[in-house]
């Protein structure tokens, strides 16, 4: 090992918080470097994890767990997770109270799906394209989602993403419990990769002149040095805020929602068998969660405090279940919207809640912090910390956090729905530039962030995915799903009218295909009971 005075390698990173985000990263990092990096995780026991029942996003396996080494079936079961083949948005157009069931809407149930993959093309021109001409011209009642692609039916029969092989047919992410996702990483880590845990409350930061901090001092006196710290102390941003006072950029001005009030609710299995999807439901002011995992689901009404007070967020969340507000254990929960204006400060990396968060109505929050530390990998620096190194790692989680906070800014401002101020004041909200411009292509029949990888690789390349991650299926999916239309037909579309007829064959290729899975597949209840052998 070279430990001449030139070596200036990183030797000793010291992860903050050992929540979601702090296993994660010590993990990552451990694996990444092989053993040439020690990696020490310090947590206070007592200072609890936020940890509520999770949604993620499919690319988890491939970029965290794979890499990692560790097959999907046996971090499902450590984790009591289960199946997620999209968000269900149910009643964001129609006026009302929170209700679980979907309500009617233009004579269908009012909700959609937001599904994963990518959508098909025919003849360079995404299917949606077709689908719009078609629903323009009277061709076709169907919603976007139901025609374009053939998970919605499955996913309104509580059908597995797996066969009864267990073969995976699309593409599916997870829902798991957080708590339960960061104890079974810090074994792993611990006996696997060899990572140092140390259970103490940290109490201050030791820096040298040029500001870097050198060491980490505890409440029963240890200092444990280090090169690099990497800030995953939750929404405190001991290190980052507190410490360096690096500010948090408040978006607010964005996102409405700033608090929640969650609950686990007990659900009969047998009786009603497990949806394979996460729910996100209209309420008056805001969205409430539903993440169904085996025997219960959790559930959480994200709500803006500018328009409801915790009493009655709590009431209304409650009555939607038919919880007794005085018996019901329920998790209150504030939180802090945005991101740091930078992330890496100095010798500084924050990851997780302590470098941004917004509310989880993409199930971003997971993955923000594994793309943050692939990101961190990527861009690992020496001992000399180069100053372009952390540029453009600030650069690529500024451009991922404001892109999806955009992004989920678009579904309140689009939700036809009028009927309370929380809904009438997102309306006002000014989208940013970027965003703005996404509309307007959207709007003059154009196909939004065509996706740069196709279906077969855009969840093996993350790097792909990471600069491509809104892509024109999810537009369609949200923007039609809220009755947000194009104004007209793709213009060059109109010149290509034979394209219109090899469509119609992949329509009714989906269909059919839709109809054998539906006649073949386990119900998730089913395939989850066998995973988890119960
Ligand atoms: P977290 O707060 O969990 O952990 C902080 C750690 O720091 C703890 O271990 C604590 O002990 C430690 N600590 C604090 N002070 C300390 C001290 N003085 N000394 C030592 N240690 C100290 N994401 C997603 O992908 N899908 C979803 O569905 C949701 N849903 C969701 C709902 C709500 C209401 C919120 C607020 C968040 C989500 N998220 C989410 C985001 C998700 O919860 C979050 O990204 C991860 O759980 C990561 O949390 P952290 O580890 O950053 O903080």
């Amino acid at each position: 090992m070279d430990t001449s005075p030139t070596d200036h390698r990183i030797r000793n990173v010291v992860v903050l918080g050992g929540g979601t985000a702090g296993w994660m990263t010590a993990s990552y990092v451990a694996k990444a470097f092989q053993g040439t990096v020690n990696v020490t995780v310090l947590e206070a026991p007592a200072v609890p994890r936020i940890g509520v029942g999770e949604a993620t996003v499919p690319n988890l396996h491939k970029a965290f767990f794979s890499f990692l080494g560790i097959e999907e079936d046996e971090w499902m079961r450590e984790c009591n997770a289960s199946y997620k083949m999209a968000v269900k948005f149910v009643n964001w157009r129609t006026e009302g109270e929170g209700e679980a069931a979907s309500r009617t809407h233009k004579g269908k149930p009012d909700h959609f799906y937001h599904t994963f993959g990518i959508l098909p093309n025919h003849e360079r021109l995404p299917l949606s394209h077709y689908w719009f001409a078609d629903k323009q011209a009277g061709c076709t009642e169907d919603q976007f989602d139901y025609a374009c692609y053939r998970e919605p039916a499955a996913m309104d029969a509580k059908l597995a993403p797996r066969d009864r092989e267990g073969n995976r047919w699309t593409n599916y992410a997870w829902h798991f419990d957080a708590q339960l996702v960061a104890d079974f990483l810090c074994r792993f880590s611990v006996k696997t990769l060899g990572v140092t845990h140390i259970q103490d409350r940290f109490t201050e930061a030791v820096r040298d002149e040029r500001g870097f901090v050198t060491a980490l001092k505890t409440e029963t006196g240890r200092t444990i040095e280090g090169d690099l710290f990497v800030d995953c102390s939750g929404f405190r941003g001991l290190l980052i805020n507190q410490t360096l006072r690096e500010p948090f950029l408040d978006m607010s001005d964005y996102l409405l929602c700033d608090s929640a009030v969650a609950a686990a609710v007990p659900h009969d299995d047998e009786a009603n068998g497990i949806e394979p999807y996460t729910s996100a439901i209209a309420m008056k002011s805001g969205w409430t969660w539903k993440i169904p995992m085996l025997g219960r689901f959790g559930s959480g009404y994200v709500f803006s405090s500018r328009f409801t007070d915790r009493d009655t967020a709590s009431a209304d969340f409650c009555r939607l279940w038919g919880l007794d507000p005085d018996s019901t254990a329920l998790n209150q929960i504030s939180f802090r919207v945005g991101r740091n204006r930078r992330t890496w400060v100095k010798n500084v990396v924050a990851v997780g809640l302590a470098s941004c968060f917004l509310e989880p109505l993409e199930s971003t929050g997971i993955y923000f912090i594994y793309a943050a530390i692939f990101q961190l990998v990527k861009h690992f620096p020496d001992k000399r910390f180069d100053p372009v190194l952390a540029k453009r790692f600030n650069a690529e989680i500024e451009t991922m956090f404001d892109d999806s906070r955009d992004f989920i800014q678009a579904h309140f401002k689009f939700a036809p729905r009028n009927d309370t101020p929380f809904w009438r004041e997102n309306k006002h909200l000014v989208l940013d530039a970027g965003m703005q411009e996404k509309v307007d292509m959207y709007r003059a029949g154009m196909p939004v962030n065509m996706p740069v990888a196709d279906e077969s690789t855009y969840y093996g390349n993350f790097e792909a995915e990471f600069r491509n991650y809104w892509t024109n299926g999810s537009f369609y999916c949200i923007f039609s799903g809220l009755d947000l239309v194009p104004d007209h037909v793709y213009p060059a579309q109109a010149l290509r009218p034979g394209d219109a007829a090899g469509a119609r064959e992949v329509f009714a290729g989906i269909a059919d295909e839709r109809d054998r899975l539906l006649g073949t597949l386990p119900t998730a209840y089913e395939s989850l009971r066998e995973l988890h052998g119960k």
